[in-house]
């Protein structure tokens, strides 16, 4: 029998496909080391408000395809106010947690970092469809996303040849460009622009020509919607959410703008958005949601506190929390140089 009587399992943050996975694993692994399990309702929010569900064998049945979360999520955070912080350790005290898995990115988990400090017990689960989390290999989420991406470029790619236009594709990746070039290179994308490179537009412009002098009149051109021309982004609107993130939009209209400009060929965009972040997950997806969520129970029952669950290589491991948030992790320069030799 663990120590651990009560846990508590959260996910904050934008949602993403293989978290129901996670808290079905978690639920199942816990409950079968003797363990009550409460879901905690939209992320830190409901540790606040103290919004609470238990979860059973029943209530987690029939999630492991469902995209979304089941708990619902929020990118409230509690250290923004300090009434708020306040009530969160009152909650967590007054339910009589004894250790929480939050499930979440960068801000849910870095909130997490903080928590620990201030004597929570926890273990962390890293989620992210950007893939931009360090210390771990992969976040579950982002093959999903790049599937859905890649699919949409195919699309793209038959209605592009059949109309001799440029199709400009703008995906998610706010900080990094993983999800623009992995499904650059799966959806064979003749151009990849990615934040952590400035957008030249000339050399852009410059394949473009270049490729249609050598008989190709149609391109795709995949964006991450955090790509710059300069260091400023492109906003959607001037309002910050609680952790400081602006809404990021605009990039994909703006550079299509410019390459029909420049290169006098017609140009349409398509802003994928949010349909990258819903729906059901992959079976790689599915299955890391399922292996990490085991491996945080088994880190809560030996007592390893204070860690994040990591996929390196093909193991499962667990890291110091900080590790997984204290740094961005940017696209590899390795593979965004594979990339750009099928650029044009
Ligand atoms: O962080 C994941 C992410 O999907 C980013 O790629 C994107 O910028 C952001 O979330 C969108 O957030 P929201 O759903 O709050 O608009």
């Amino acid at each position: 029998m663990s120590a651990v009587k009560t846990l508590g399992v959260l996910t904050g943050g934008g949602d993403c496909p293989g978290l129901n996975p996670v808290i079905r694993a978690v639920t199942r692994r816990a409950i079968q080391a003797g363990m009550q399990v409460i879901g905690i309702r939209n992320g830190w929010k409901g540790l606040i408000v103290g919004d609470t569900v238990p979860l059973d064998l029943q209530s987690v049945s029939g999630i492991l395809p469902k995209g979304g979360t089941i708990l619902g999520t929020s990118r409230t955070n509690p250290y923004k106010k300090p009434e708020d912080l306040k009530k969160l350790l009152e909650t967590y005290k007054r339910l009589e947690f004894d250790a929480l898995i939050p499930i979440g990115g960068e801000d849910t988990l870095g909130v997490a970092t903080k928590l620990v400090k201030e004597g929570i017990k926890l273990v962390g689960v890293p989620k992210t469809i950007d893939n931009d989390l360090s210390a771990t290999d992969f976040t579950f989420g982002f093959d999903t996303a790049v599937n859905i991406a890649m699919e949409a470029i195919d699309r793209l790619h038959t209605t592009a040849e059949s109309h001799h236009r440029i199709m400009v594709a703008e995906v998610m990746g706010r900080h990094a460009g993983w999800i623009a070039t992995y499904a650059g290179i799966a959806g064979g994308a003749d151009v990849i622009l990615i934040p952590e490179e400035p957008i030249d537009i000339n050399a852009v412009c410059d394949i473009i020509k270049k490729r249609h002098q050598r008989g190709k009149d149609f391109s795709i051109i995949v964006v991450a919607e955090g790509a710059k021309f300069g260091d400023k982004d492109l906003t959607a609107t001037e309002k910050l959410d609680e952790f400081g993130h602006v809404r990021l939009g605009g990039i994909g209209d703006a550079l299509g703008k410019l390459v029909e400009q420049r290169t006098g060929f017609e140009t349409r965009v398509t802003v994928l958005g949010h349909i990258q972040r819903g729906g059901s997950p992959t079976a790689f997806d599915r299955v890391l949601g399922t292996r990490f969520g085991i491996k945080a129970v088994e880190l809560v029952l030996e007592g390893q506190f204070g860690q994040m669950v990591s996929l390196q290589g093909n193991l499962i491991i667990g890291v110091p929390i900080e590790l997984g948030t204290g740094k961005l992790k940017t696209v590899d320069a390795d593979l965004y140089r594979l990339a750009k030799i099928f650029f044009g």
